[in-house]
């Protein structure tokens, strides 16, 4: 396989567009059944449809515009903006499609768009503006220097290459390490972007885990500049009915509601129905990933310890990441040691090339199978001391 980090440069058309080798890794060994899968970052969650669909279940395919005319409403009522600021989209990943389109300009004389995209990042978000004849130019988070804490960035670095940009793609509650911002980071790149009337694109997929929390602040609420995606995908563990949203000032709305029209048409309608039908039990999802931290954290953190791993814990979320023992590179052991014992979790080198030493937990399944899981990663990380 080729590099499996996300591709950064110039934009593609065609046979040159990149492959996405995350999930050209991800979906073969998701398909291999391992038993113990500490690979999904996303919750997994059984939502009882049959019980809060207003519709029998079999006419879930049937038309929804009569019924749910506007869908966004429940969004808006959710996080308390109005409708108007709320475009729907097929899952975050087209969101973001669509919002980078209604944030360029036209350039001249073959001129094209330059977007900042963070790095590490899910590969979509890096190679989307590529798709979409734009140059990307990488800008980095770091791990911290003294192995604990948010990881950082090094404002020198941005700085130069914001200075050439019209976009920034930031994915602020980090895959894989699943760290928020330093706050002094956070305001330093909001103020920044502001001053160079870059527009800021803010992938939110995992900030509803911190909803209710006095560090939950979505993207979209620090100004003009700022664009908020998120969707059902990860806290609500509803991935496979796609449905994702942008949140922008009124202009941006305006015009990603063009752009989703030429691309999409319409929503599809079960996406709509099963959306409405779970809206209202939403936080549920939210009580299962702190029940999840509360029970399966400790037996992580216990196992990383009697092995010597240093572990820096995120504060929210389902998952986290640590550094191989002996600089192992991390999809060796996952397609060897790791496959031995019927374990799967992620390589860091997914996300970014300096992180191969690197390996993607989750604690997003249920507590007895997770604590067998963890055994069995012991196992395979004894197997490689
Ligand atoms: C940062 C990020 N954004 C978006 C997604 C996918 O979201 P969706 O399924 O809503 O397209 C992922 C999936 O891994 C992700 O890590």
């Amino acid at each position: 396989m080729d590099n499996t980090w996300p591709h950064h440069g110039s934009s593609t058309v065609g046979g040159e567009i990149h492959p996405i080798q995350y999930l050209e890794w991800y979906v073969p060994r998701l398909q291999q059944m391992r038993k113990y899968n500490l690979s999904f970052s996303g919750l997994q969650y059984a939502w009882d449809f049959e019980t809060y669909l207003a519709t029998n279940l079999k006419d879930v395919g049937h038309h929804h515009i009569s019924e749910f005319p506007h869908p966004e409403q429940m969004v808006a009522e959710r996080y308390g903006i109005s409708a108007q600021k709320i475009v729907i989209t097929h899952g975050a990943t087209q969101a973001l499609n669509i919002a980078l389109l209604a944030c360029l300009e036209p350039t001249s004389d073959g001129q094209k768009n330059i977007i900042a995209v963070e790095s590490p990042a899910y590969a979509p978000v890096s190679q989307t503006p590529l798709l979409l004849n734009c140059d990307t130019i990488p800008v980095q988070r770091h791990p911290p220097a003294d192995g604990f804490g948010p990881w950082r960035i090094n404002k020198k670095e941005w700085l130069s290459v914001l200075q050439q940009s019209k976009v920034l793609m930031i994915t602020p509650q980090l895959n894989p390490c699943g760290w928020d911002y330093e706050s002094s980071d956070r305001r330093w790149i909001i103020d920044t972007c502001k001053e160079l009337a870059i527009k800021i694109i803010s992938d939110e997929v995992y900030i509803d885990s911190m909803k209710g929390t006095k560090d939950y602040k979505p993207f979209h609420l620090e100004g003009e500049h700022c664009i908020s995606i998120n969707s059902l995908t990860k806290i609500y563990g509803l991935g496979p009915i796609r449905f994702g949203w942008i949140i922008a000032s009124k202009e941006i709305t305006s015009n990603a509601k063009r752009a989703f029209l030429t691309f999409s048409g319409i929503m599809a309608s079960p996406t709509i129905r099963l959306a409405s039908a779970v809206f209202p039990h939403l936080d549920l999802a939210i009580e299962k990933i702190k029940q999840y931290r509360e029970i399966n954290l400790p037996i992580l953190r216990e196992m990383l310890a009697r092995q010597n791993i240093v572990w820096n814990e995120p504060p929210y979320g389902v998952f986290g990441a640590f550094q191989l023992p002996n600089g192992f590179d991390s999809m060796t052991f996952v397609d060897g040691a790791c496959a031995e014992h019927s374990v799967l979790a992620v390589p860091g080198s997914m996300f970014s090339e300096e992180l191969n030493g690197w390996l993607r937990v989750a604690w997003s399944i249920e507590p007895v199978l997770f604590s067998e899981a963890i055994l069995n990663l012991e196992k395979a990380l004894i197997s490689i001391h």
